[in-house]
């Protein structure tokens, strides 16, 4: 683990909040992730479960939090299972939780090797009435691999098919779109890494510069100050911005070229997710300022339009219309497309030019889960994200910022990264 410690009264505050939405006669078991294989003996990076961390603040692999506020030892109420450490471990491995730095990560006393995970389950299996368990419920979620908790749900049921199962994802969701103070603290360190790798990189881009060479910076920064990519880099010069998810970045940034990079660090496990679009010579040209400026004026009324009771749905729709009369003023809108309306959102004129949405809650993921056909919040933390993208014009421009939602108007975490043309200007000056 390369970040700092985190206090464990923050695991204990969440499972304890947890602990209050479960009905009486209730085990709720939480998995790691598996590590995902490649090819031959080869794995991909391993990455936390967000609700495991959450909930324990525990990042290895083979791990099983059990909650049963209502078991009659209360010894048994809060167990959490590990993979079994050894010195032959130690070698070939490095570091993994003891039992004793598991307590002190977790704040669970009970501590046990997961080997002793079906005696202690089958105990309390008996004494439970319903069982909630988790599975992956993101709404652009699209899974064709079968993950270590969608085989346990299954395995789970085959043995104890009389239970009542039911869906953790619905309260983990419930609980993790509102983020209290630790999270918001750590996705302050995540944008301040963040910002940091861009005012690297506007300082090192120039004409002849490669993309790739562009990530490397990022790279730089970002495992400097002990965090990583939040997601794959999209380093996008001149027509490949109007590609939506481009992550190739293999092309020499040209002189005259605009350069989107929507590129963000993750600290700790939280994200940020930042995008900036600048001149690959330094100097925006006219043309290239007024869809900037555009786009500009979106963001910071969408970022004003944060406010708790609103619904994302309308949010939405209140920047779709702004930015079509911004379409009509830069001449790729007619004002009579401005009065259409097709029931099909997707086939309003300006979806052409701006064709995703507007932004999605962030945190452990970047995608973060949480119910976003309800109303805004205190404690929601948005990516506000317009862009246009000019196929025919060979550029394209998002500009993507990370607010806080309270009851005293929107918190922008990202005001100190430029953003005002001028300033990138002078940044790359
Ligand atoms: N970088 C991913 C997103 O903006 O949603
Ligand atoms: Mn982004
Ligand atoms: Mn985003």
């Amino acid at each position: 683990m390369r970040h700092a410690p985190i206090d464990p009264q923050f695991f204990i505050s969440n499972r304890r909040r947890l602990m209050r939405l479960l009905p009486p006669g209730s085990i709720a078991l939480v998995n790691a992730n598996d590590i995902p294989p490649t090819n031959s003996d080869g794995t991909l990076r391993p990455v936390p479960n967000s609700d495991l961390f959450y909930l324990t603040g525990v990042e290895q692999e083979e791990s099983i939090l059990l909650i049963f506020p209502d078991a009659d030892d209360e010894r048994l109420r809060e167990i959490l299972f590990l993979r079994e450490t050894s010195e032959l471990i130690s070698i070939w491995e490095g570091h993994k939780l003891s039992r004793e730095a598991a307590r002190e990560t977790t704040g669970i006393r009970n501590v046990q090797w997961i080997s002793e995970f079906p005696k202690f389950l089958h105990r309390l299996m008996c004494e439970a009435d319903h069982v909630w368990l988790n599975s992956n419920e993101h709404k652009r979620a699209d899974i064709v691999v079968t993950s270590r908790e969608a085989r346990f749900v299954r395995g789970l049921q085959e043995r104890y098919p009389l239970h009542q199962y039911h869906r953790l994802a619905r309260l983990m969701h419930r609980l993790r779109i509102v983020k209290q103070p630790t999270e918001v603290e750590l996705l302050k360190q995540a944008c301040a890494i963040t910002r940091d790798g861009f005012e690297r990189v506007s300082r090192f881009v120039q004409p002849g510069v490669s993309e790739h060479e562009v990530e490397a910076e990022f790279a730089h920064e970002f495992i400097r100050q002990r965090g990583n990519f939040a997601y794959n880099p999209i380093i996008a010069s001149g027509p490949n911005a109007c590609i939506l998810h481009y992550n190739d970045n293999d092309r020499p940034c040209r002189d005259g070229d605009l350069l989107l990079l929507d590129v963000a660090a993750n600290y700790a496990n939280y994200n940020a997710d930042l995008t900036r679009t600048i001149p690959v010579n330094g100097r925006f040209t006219q043309r290239q300022r007024q869809v900037y400026e555009a786009v500009l004026r979106v963001l910071r009324a969408s970022i004003a339009g944060l406010k708790p009771g609103t619904k994302p749905k309308h949010w939405q729709e209140a920047a779709e219309e702004m930015m079509a009369r911004e379409c009509v003023d830069l001449g790729l809108l007619k004002t009579s497309d401005l009065r259409e309306n097709p029931e099909d959102p997707m086939k309003r004129p300006v979806k052409k030019y701006f064709m995703h949405g507007l932004g999605h809650p962030l945190g452990l993921d970047v995608h973060d889960v949480g119910f976003t056909t309800e109303p805004f919040a205190a404690g929601w933390v948005m990516t506000v994200e317009p862009g246009l993208y000019l196929r025919d014009e060979g550029f394209g421009v998002r500009l993507e910022n990370d607010v806080l939602i309270t009851d005293k108007g929107p918190v922008d975490l990202m005001a100190d990264i430029p953003i005002e043309p001028d300033d990138i200007e002078k940044l790359m000056a």
